[in-house]
């Protein structure tokens, strides 16, 4: 798989900007692929740690809703770490990249809207694993 963290984009999501509040949409011009789940973390303690994990094939765009965490991303060879901290940008995440999200602020929700449905089988939880993969795949 030959995606680098180098593919990894930060981009402006749409926003309806009033007196009365934002208002925020994702569509299809936003985002380079189908939308087919959306899910979201909240309540994260703060020294915990998520993802740790790649995905074979799906594509994601992160977004924090609220807060601020970070997002470490890795392609086997270099390391890149996102804050995301505005509700007005999203974090898209290529196949073939491993993540770790942490340093969750408190009352931060991380919303993930993904490519696919859940599928375990796409996911490769181990690094040494996910090494191997990206230099074979
Ligand atoms: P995981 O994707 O590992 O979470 P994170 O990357 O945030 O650390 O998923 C955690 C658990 O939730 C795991 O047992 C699988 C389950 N899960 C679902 O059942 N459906 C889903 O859509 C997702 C994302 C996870």
């Amino acid at each position: 798989m030959k995606t680098s963290i180098h593919d990894i984009k930060i981009l402006d999501i749409p926003i309806v900007k009033e007196r009365r509040g934002n208002l925020a949409v994702i569509e299809k011009e936003v985002i380079p692929f189908e939308i087919k789940r959306v899910y979201y973390l909240f309540d994260v303690p703060s020294k915990s740690k998520r993802g740790g994990h790649a995905h074979k094939a799906l594509s994601q765009f992160l977004i924090a809703l609220s807060g601020s965490f970070d997002v470490v991303l890795k392609d086997g060879e270099d390391v890149v770490v996102e804050t995301l901290n505005d509700p007005s940008k999203g974090l898209l995440i290529l196949p073939g990249i491993w993540r770790e999200l942490e340093n969750f602020s408190s009352g931060a929700v991380c919303l993930v809207v993904a490519s696919d449905v859940y599928f375990e089988a796409d996911y490769i939880r181990d690094f040494i694993t996910f090494k191997k993969w990206k230099s074979t795949s």
